[in-house]
């Protein structure tokens, strides 16, 4: 507050100093310090870099002038077309070799990819399969021919399936297609958000049948964290449900059990991977629930976080913003822990939406109120200036996931993403991918590059990523000593990655 005062006065007198002593040429030294100003108020302005640092900065810069003058532009592109262009950018080359810190915002039924489902999980032994009337497709591990259940009259042997067919390759990627959003023609494909946003769920549901079998569930989990690791993530916070997982026999296994193994499996995995700080899961419910249901998540919620204070980082709600119960809607369920004196830090999704003004719209200043620790998107957050001040003033960061809003046709050309504002003022923000299976990403270098190339456009440098990957772990829901831990951890990775790359 103090600078930007501060800022303001500077910015008042060198107006003043220029009308004064020049006619009408405005004086180039001062355009040159307002230009510095203005910059240094962005997402790593302030930061200051080494020697070396600033030698790969201006590396990064030529590169990104390169991919500034190509046409096609891959952030100006539906990410489903842009995609192959990105893979062969120089400078998302770079950003997967970066150090990232953290990932704060992926769910936890489209953390591994599509085609690991597919090409792994879908060729274990008893795994059934369905085809419903509106030919989505449903999987069930179990032991015996499975009863008709979910829309589902017809349970095939997915091994005796396959063997009929004559292109099994053709097979698995029409499987692939019905875990993830991806088409040649998106456009085409996806006429609105309606048509898009139900083709996501379809996909959720679909890949429901293979990730909550037990035995699954702890390689998906495994094979998640991999994937993160190898695009040099250190740390996870993981939205999920805790969903009920069943055995081959039918056994079902509860909440408990399933955030055990979430820890039993980050536990084995920080073992193999010691270069890799750990996980937390923020529990979700969807928000198509009752209030009566949520109540009792949230009671749920509570004991969990007692029993697991390591796991449990906090609570929030999920699904279409536009389609299911606003914030408030839930206002009686959200107080219930200030009611008990209890804490259950919330990490609401808010604002991911373009319809401004509605009740849905509203969301934003509601999570504040609930005194929710990150804002999940806050597509809308750029026009609530109230929204802004107060988060800013609280540094309560925003998750933006520039894939998932292009994706889900909230903006289509990301140079026009709201959050460039917010980026522009040094807004608290960490980048991460949201739901990257059915979008087609694995890992945080795309949304980065996103955000970088697209958003950030040319202002953006070597500091602005510098201080995203900082943020990843400032804004997490780690303890203050595993802060600590895993910003020396990452810096020291960072000094390897700037060393590596001069
Ligand atoms: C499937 O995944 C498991 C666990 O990640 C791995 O051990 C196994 O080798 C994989 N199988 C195939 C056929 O790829
Ligand atoms: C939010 O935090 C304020 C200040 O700590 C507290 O007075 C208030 O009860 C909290 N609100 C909720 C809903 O938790
Ligand atoms: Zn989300």
């Amino acid at each position: 507050m103090l600078i930007s005062l501060c800022q303001a006065v500077l910015v008042y007198v060198a107006l003043l100093w220029f009308v004064r002593v020049t006619d009408g040429m405005p004086d180039p030294t001062q355009r040159d310090l307002l230009m510095r100003q203005e910059a240094s108020r962005q997402t790593g302005g302030r930061v200051t870099l080494t020697a070396a640092e600033q030698k790969l900065d201006s590396y990064l810069r030529r590169l990104k002038e390169q991919e500034m003058s190509a046409a096609p532009f891959p952030p100006a592109v539906h990410f489903f077309k842009a995609k192959p262009l990105i893979q062969k950018s120089p400078v998302f080359k770079l950003l997967q070799k970066m150090p990232k810190g953290a990932a704060l915002h992926i769910h936890s039924s489209s953390l591994v990819s599509a085609e690991w489902l597919v090409r792994n999980v879908t060729y274990r032994p008893r795994c059934y399969i369905c085809f419903t009337w509106d030919n989505s497709v449903r999987f069930l591990f179990s032991e015996r021919q499975p009863f008709p259940r979910w829309d589902c009259f017809y349970w095939q042997l997915l091994q005796t399936l396959r063997a009929r067919i004559g292109d099994p390759t053709a097979f698995d990627n029409s499987l692939i297609q019905h875990l993830t959003l991806f088409t040649e023609d998106p456009d085409g494909e996806y006429p609105s958000q309606d048509v898009v946003w139900e083709k996501f769920e379809k996909a959720f549901i679909a890949a429901a049948g293979l990730i909550t079998h037990a035995p699954v569930l702890r390689d998906y989990y495994y094979k998640g964290l991999e994937e993160l690791h190898h695009d040099n993530i250190m740390y996870l916070e993981l939205r999920s449900g805790l969903s009920r997982s069943y055995e081959l026999d039918g056994t079902i296994h509860d909440k408990v059990w399933t955030l055990k193994t979430f820890q039993e499996v980050t536990k084995k995995f920080t073992a193999d991977h010691p270069d890799f700080l750990g996980a937390r899961i923020i529990i979700s419910v969807h928000r198509a629930l009752t209030v009566t249901e949520v109540k009792a998540a949230i009671k749920d919620a509570i004991q969990l976080q007692k029993d697991f204070p390591d796991v449990v980082a906090g609570f929030d709600m999920v699904g279409r913003e536009d389609s299911g119960g606003t914030l408030w809607y839930f206002r009686e369920a959200l107080s219930l822990p200030a009611q008990l004196g209890v804490t259950l830090p919330y990490f609401f999704h808010a604002g991911e939406t373009d319809d401004e003004g509605s009740n849905v719209d509203q969301n934003i200043l509601d999570a504040l109120l609930f005194n929710t620790t990150r804002i999940g998107h806050g597509f809308a957050l750029a026009h609530h200036p109230l929204a802004k001040e107060l988060s800013r003033k609280r540094n309560v960061a925003v998750e933006l996931c520039p894939i998932s809003n292009q994706v889900l046709k909230l903006v289509s050309d990301l140079r026009n993403h709201p959050a460039a504002v917010l980026m522009a003022e040094g807004h608290p923000m960490v980048i991460s991918s949201d739901d990257p299976s059915l979008f087609g990403t694995a890992g945080l270098s795309y949304d980065f590059y996103q955000a970088f190339v697209g958003i950030g456009g040319l202002k953006a440098n070597l500091g602005t990523l510098k201080e995203l990957a900082v943020n990843s772990i400032r804004y997490s829901s780690l303890p203050a000593h595993l802060k600590d831990t895993g910003q020396a951890m990452w810096q020291k990775k960072w000094d390897a990655f700037i060393s590596d790359n001069l």
